[in-house]
């Protein structure tokens, strides 16, 4: 495939009518959708490339047809050894993966199993201590004012604030830290088969109980060189609404199944929703995950291209090509490289990523980008991103590091974009449901797990939202 003739053009793509071919009948039935027609029109934006093959953008959206799941080119064999990682155990065989001996898919684990009470005594050994501040309520800053204001407990989600222990950038300007999030999902072939053409190598955030469901997906993402990182079990609740032995059991469960599949666990973590205090902070430093967020240099300005709510028909995809545009003109302010949110787990987030970002951003020559996995844009091998081929040399286990007393300038009077309310209208209701498919292609998880799509949540999302926060409210903090 060339595309030498679109990386000499400028590709100038009107954002302000994205659906306005009135000739096609997918754009008819974009502009019949009333939340997309809801949105405001955003001006026009210059694409250096996009992708010869790309899906037009008038046709990504809430109500675009499932297209077929793409498969890959090859899967990895069972026993297969990463060579590219010194001292990695082969690959473990698929059949020693039985998604019933695992907590269910989308739900947060219990915490009564062996394995948890292990982990939990595991944490209580560390030595780390764990802040004594009760979990936060269902909904965000407004309905938690103390703990938003409150700078001992740097909650990101209301202000911004990170630790020393926190990554939330790439050390070397025009370096992008490439993520992708809540995989793998039923189109992360067709990224990664994109990544693999053009020889990138990503970070990829992986959701524990979907690593059950599609092992196979998760030992190629493995295997092709790229960055496997925690994302929890269960990304059915943020972090910081949960209690401490939650939590445990949401990162212990995601390491476990990665471990289970690949014979290697991460020594990282991204929180969901990046909803991380120093409670969730000092448990998952305990757990020898140190947490990587996403670049945000003020409120507005956050390096999240939106591309999760394309599917739920909150953003158009126009937009988000505006919120990418906005991200590389911060980035350009910045002495640092930066670290972007975007997901593989919907058909419209990847077909945006391979569409239009991914090829725009290997087009640019002013400045020219370095697109690398976090571990690779922190100067580090890859083999250092494991904790069983980590050498501890220039990477030491987190265990040993603390939160230092050292916090960011507390901006909450006017950051708002990261509230539960988005968790709720936004983020969530991306989450597949018993009756997903039906047109709006919510068929991202769980194929392969205890029948499928009927083991998936059906109670509406809020409900077990805040079901989940009154028990996390209640739990007792040790
Ligand atoms: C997926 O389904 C196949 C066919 O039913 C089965 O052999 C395999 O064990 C399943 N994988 C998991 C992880 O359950
Ligand atoms: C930074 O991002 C904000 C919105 O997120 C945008 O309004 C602003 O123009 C951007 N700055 C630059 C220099 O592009
Ligand atoms: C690195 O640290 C981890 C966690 O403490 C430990 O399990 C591992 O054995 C260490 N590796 C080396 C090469 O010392
Ligand atoms: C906090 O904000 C004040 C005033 O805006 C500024 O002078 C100070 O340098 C900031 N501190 C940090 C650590 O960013
Ligand atoms: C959902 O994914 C499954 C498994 O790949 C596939 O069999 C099914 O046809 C897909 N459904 C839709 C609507 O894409």
């Amino acid at each position: 495939m060339s595309a030498s003739i679109f990386q000499l053009a400028i590709i100038t793509i009107l954002l302000s009518s994205p659906w306005a071919n009135a000739q096609s009948s997918q754009s008819s039935q974009l502009s019949s959708s009333t939340s997309l027609s809801s949105l405001p029109p955003a001006p026009s934006v210059s694409f250096v490339s996009v992708n010869p093959t790309a899906v037009p953008l008038s046709r990504i959206g809430a109500t675009e047809p499932a297209s077929p799941t793409p498969t890959l080119a090859s899967t990895p064999t069972s026993g297969s050894v990463p060579t590219f990682l010194p001292n990695a155990p082969p690959l473990p065989p698929l059949s020693s993966i039985v998604a019933s001996k695992y907590p269910k898919l989308d739900t947060i684990p219990p915490i009564d199993s062996p394995e948890v009470q292990q982990w939990i005594a595991e944490v209580q050994a560390s030595g780390i201590q764990i802040p004594s501040f009760s979990p936060t309520v269902a909904g965000g800053c407004p309905t938690n004012p103390q703990a938003a204001t409150d700078p001992s407990r740097c909650w990101w989600t209301c202000g911004g604030c990170v630790r020393d222990t926190d990554i939330s950038s790439c050390p070397t300007k025009d370096t992008w830290g490439l993520t992708y999030d809540d995989g793998p999902a039923y189109y992360t072939p067709n990224l990664l088969n994109y990544l693999d053409e053009h020889s990138l190598k990503s970070t990829f955030f992986v959701i524990g109980s979907r690593a059950a469901s599609l092992p196979a997906l998760l030992q190629s993402e493995y295997m092709a060189e790229h960055h496997i990182s925690v994302h929890t079990w269960s990304h059915a609740a943020p972090l910081t609404t949960l209690s401490n032995e939650q939590i445990i059991a949401e990162l212990g469960w995601c390491k476990k199944i990665i471990k289970d599949v690949l014979g290697v666990t991460p020594n990282t973590m991204r929180p969901p929703y990046g909803d991380i205090d120093d409670r969730v902070r000092a448990i998952s430093l305990a757990m020898g995950l140190r947490p990587i967020m996403w670049t945000r240099i003020s409120p507005a300005a956050t390096f999240d291209t939106g591309d999760f709510s394309i599917h739920a028909g909150t953003i158009s995809a126009a937009q988000v090509l505006l919120n990418w545009q906005y991200i590389l003109g911060n980035a350009s302010t910045l002495n640092t490289g930066f670290i972007v949110l975007e997901h593989d787990l919907f058909q419209q987030s990847v077909e945006i990523a391979t569409g239009y970002i991914l090829p725009d951003a290997l087009a640019r020559t002013s400045p020219k980008l370095t697109l690398q996995p976090v571990i690779t844009c922190l100067n580090q091998p890859l083999g250092n991103a494991y904790i069983e081929t980590n050498d501890n040399t220039t990477n030491p286990p987190p265990v040993t590091i603390r939160p230092s007393s050292k916090c960011s300038n507390l901006s909450h009077a006017t950051f708002t974009t990261k509230t539960y309310a988005g968790v709720g209208t936004g983020h969530s209701s991306g989450r597949p449901t018993a009756t997903g498919a039906t047109g709006n292609n919510g068929n991202t998880t769980g194929g392969n797990q205890s029948g499928g799509a009927s083991s998936l949540q059906s109670l509406p999302d809020m409900v077990i939202f805040v079901l989940l926060s009154l028990i996390a409210g209640l739990a007792v903090v040790f």
